[in-house]
């Protein structure tokens, strides 16, 4: 099939790239020039495993193909996705302004019958909307269908959770667009993917629903390791107890320093903004108590920073482990560890960080904190090391070797995933938010 693209950043290329690998004609676009040369010289502009070798093939096949020119896309091909971006707005809501201007841009172009397909995750009732502003702009009128197909991948593991999804949310209005839809994916769905068929309005709530819950889990799980510092209980043990639970599950049950990134903070506050306009109370109450346990993260482990390092952080060197927001990526937007770090600067802290994929943006985004390397050299003379993203290279670390590279042999695991019996077999004074000192 041919299928076009609109929006080339984490989401979109990442799907331009998957389309032409299953076997699509592909034309991918953005407003962003600099961006489009880039990828159509195969650069990938963020940390994605896998993403720029899977590019190249695709661009040396003839498969994928870029542009700046919205007529090029409508002319191209008969599904054309939107994947622009849905930041947020000063009061919380999601700034729906690129979508617009997109399906604005789009739309009188569209002079055959055609399928256009949301992938960017918008407040419910968008899809209602867009689906009017394309049938008055186009000249296909209501031949110019809008179905929405949400987003589930995560970064880092991008490219595995597009080719191979949990499953395919199709919300559509007609079975036209299902049909093109099942075209679309036929190569996922033929592997067994489940195809969920819905209205435009589940389909937009499911993926901000989705969200909300992983959200809610991981603010569960901080909570009770409150109730685990209180009480002396071990919440590493709690939630490998609780993870056996089928009903509940293992995955999101770690406790720490909570969640970040581009997505989960800005789609539960504008959920919950969305669920504020519909007077949907329990939903806006439920997600402003997340938002605030996962805000709570940062500070508890800053103030466990400041005990560690004997009540004062002025002047205290520390090292943190991991600037991005999640490991397997180099994206620091709302990075949990960066708001730490710069409340320990503002506290007087010499702090130092080091991170396998995010320094150069970091480094752009903070200028005033030091940044090095490599894990020696960040943690040399160290009087505290934390642990804040956490990087498999972070669990392969020698407890050792880096206990003869730092001043004080201190360490607070913010994302309570290392083996604390390693670490204090090695001479490290570990620290983990819910867990007991010692033990
Ligand atoms: N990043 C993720 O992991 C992820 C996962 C699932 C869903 N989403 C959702 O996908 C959407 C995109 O997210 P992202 O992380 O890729 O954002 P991003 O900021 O990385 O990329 C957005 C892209 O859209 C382009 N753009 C803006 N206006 C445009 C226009 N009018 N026409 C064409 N291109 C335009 C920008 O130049 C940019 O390249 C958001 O709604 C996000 O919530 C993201």
């Amino acid at each position: 099939m041919r299928v076009t693209v609109a929006g080339i950043g984490y989401l979109g290329l990442t799907h331009a790239v998957c389309m032409a690998d299953l076997g699509h004609e592909v034309l991918a676009m953005d407003v962003d020039e600099g961006k489009v040369a880039r990828a159509a010289q195969g650069e990938v502009p963020f940390f994605e495993p896998g993403l720029e070798a899977l590019l190249r093939k695709n661009l040396d096949a003839g498969r994928l193909r870029l542009t700046t020119s919205f007529a090029e896309l409508a002319a191209f091909g008969t599904v054309h996705f939107l994947c622009v971006g849905t930041p947020p707005a000063a009061d919380g809501h999601a700034d729906l302004r690129y979508v617009r201007a997109a399906v604005d841009a789009l739309a009188p172009h569209l002079t055959s019958p055609c399928l256009v397909v949301g992938k960017s995750t918008v407040p419910v009732g968008t899809a209602r909307s867009l689906q009017q502003a394309i049938t008055l702009a186009a000249p296909a009128g209501d031949q110019a269908e809008l179905a929405w197909n949400p987003e589930f991948l995560r970064e880092g593991h991008a490219v595995q959770d597009t080719l191979r999804p949990d499953r395919l949310v199709f919300g559509v209005a007609s079975a036209q667009a299902r049909r093109l839809l099942r075209q679309v994916y036929a190569g996922p769905l033929a592997t067994g993917v489940p195809e969920l068929v819905m209205d435009l309005e589940t389909a937009e709530l499911v993926k901000v629903a989705a969200n909300a819950f992983l959200a809610t889990k991981i603010s569960f799980i901080n909570a009770m390791a409150d109730a685990c510092q209180a009480t002396g209980a071990d919440v590493a043990m709690l939630a490998e107890a609780l993870g056996h639970d089928e009903r509940i599950g293992r995955r999101s049950l770690t406790p720490g320093l909570g969640f970040g990134g581009g997505c989960l903070p800005k789609d539960i506050r504008a959920f919950r903004a969305t669920a504020l306009d519909l007077g949907v109370t329990s939903v806006a109450g439920l997600l402003a108590e997340v938002d605030t346990i996962n805000q709570s993260r940062r500070a508890l482990i800053t103030e466990m920073a400041r005990e560690a390092a004997g009540g004062h952080l002025a002047g205290t060197r520390i090292t943190v482990l991991g600037a991005a927001f999640k490991p397997n990526s180099d994206d620091i937007r709302d990075s949990p560890s960066l708001d730490v770090c710069d409340r320990l600067a503002r506290q007087g802290a010499i702090v130092t960080v080091h991170d396998p994929a995010a320094l150069a943006n970091a480094a752009r985004a903070k200028p005033q904190l030091r940044y090095a390397s490599s894990v020696t050299e960040a943690a040399s003379a160290a009087e505290l090391v934390l642990h804040l993203t956490e990087w498999p290279d972070y669990q392969a670390l020698d407890p050792y070797t880096l206990a003869g590279v730092v001043a004080r042999p201190v360490m607070i695991d913010a994302r309570c995933v290392l083996d604390t019996r390693l670490w204090r077999a090695a001479g490290w004074s570990v620290r983990v938010p819910g867990r007991p000192r010692a033990g």
